[in-house]
């Protein structure tokens, strides 16, 4: 994982929002977050996770066969930011592309990846999970902008010829365009012409429905996460950790609820990072390893909700 040195905390917060410490502790579980610096983007952080990742799987970039980036804050409209981190690393034999799931993103390659890797198409995909959220806040919506943090995470997917089940051994994702609206940055070269007026209207900001938000969220992490379990013959007590999604920790709280799983088994980092998009994900599995919370043998479940509506589940076995 790559995050930002820069620490801005709810206190920092309080001086430009009309807002306290105590309320975004209550309501979200978020005490700080990194934001980037104006020379750190989407693909630099991918880039710097990349090598540590390359350099933990003991490969070189010359390796990789396919690198997708997923992000909802790219650097440029086009070329895909994949192209930007494959030129770094010098993996000049990957496909290289984005995915734009929001929050969902991570899930969503590591979906992707792992039919290719499993079809034997590939033998090695970087998977990136990376957002510089703090480019499309309105940092004067306190209902916002005191949610979302900058930072990436990245993993490599290799194939194996063990023949026991480990590794990834589900993945179930989804999407709902119907509730587009409820997390939208609006503007888009596309359908809004990039003009003054609509900066000036902040079109090219995050909006978003809170409370309908939260609840969806609620409905489609359980749903996804039970739907895994029963897909591999697993109950609660099989899985060791969940992995959610860093959005809200009472968000979390209520999955874990719904679940029956206890929070002692929930990883949960929000209170560091708030909510980092598709790279929350993975900066989390990254930090759980660290603390040695899956060890070989145990069963992680990672479950995500994001704008779109997006929503995933992945079952990984280590
Ligand atoms: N500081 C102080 N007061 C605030 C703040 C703030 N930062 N933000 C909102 N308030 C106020 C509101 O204006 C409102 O005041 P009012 O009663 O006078 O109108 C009051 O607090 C309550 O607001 P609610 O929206 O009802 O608060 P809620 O408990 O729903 O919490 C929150 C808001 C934290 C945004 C919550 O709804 C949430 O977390 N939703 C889900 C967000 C989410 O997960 N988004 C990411 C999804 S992933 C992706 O793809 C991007």
């Amino acid at each position: 994982m790559y995050l930002p040195e820069n620490i801005v905390t709810n206190r920092d917060l309080e001086k430009t929002l009309d807002t306290t410490d105590e309320w975004i502790r209550a309501r979200t579980g978020i005490a700080e977050r990194r934001i980037a610096r104006k020379d750190e983007s989407a693909s630099s952080m991918g880039i710097a996770a990349s090598h540590m990742a390359l350099q933990a799987a003991g490969l070189k970039a010359a390796d990789l066969d396919m690198i997708i980036v997923c992000t909802s804050t790219p650097d440029v409209i086009y070329p895909a930011t994949a192209c930007f981190v494959q030129k770094e690393l010098g993996a000049e034999k990957a496909a290289a592309y984005d995915i734009s799931a929001v929050c969902s993103g991570f899930v969503f390659g590591l979906s992707i990846a792992e039919q290719y890797i499993k079809s034997g198409r590939y033998e090695h995909i970087l998977i990136i999970g990376t957002e510089v959220n703090s480019r499309i806040m309105d940092w004067t919506d306190r209902t916002t902008c005191v949610l979302f943090g900058d930072g990436a995470g990245a993993a490599i997917l290799r194939r194996t010829e063990k023949t026991e089940p480990c590794g990834i051994l589900s993945s179930h994702i989804y999407s709902d365009g119907t509730q587009s609206d409820l997390l939208i940055v609006p503007g888009g070269i596309g359908k809004t012409s990039f003009t003054y007026e609509a900066i000036d209207n902040k079109m090219y900001c995050l909006k978003m429905s809170g409370q309908s938000t939260f609840k969806v969220a609620v409905k489609r992490m359980t749903e996804v996460s039970k739907e895994a379990l029963a897909h591999n013959g697993l109950t609660q007590s099989d899985i060791d950790l969940v992995v959610p999604h860093q959005a809200n920790q009472r968000i979390i709280e209520a999955v874990a609820e719904k679940l029956g799983v206890p929070m002692e088994q929930v990883f949960v980092n929000i209170h560091k990072y708030g909510n980092t998009g598709s790279a929350s994900i993975a900066i989390a599995i990254h930090e759980a390893r660290e603390e040695g919370r899956t060890p070989p043998g145990s069963v992680t479940l990672l479950t995500v909700m994001g704008a779109g509506l997006t929503w995933g589940s992945v079952v990984v076995k280590w």
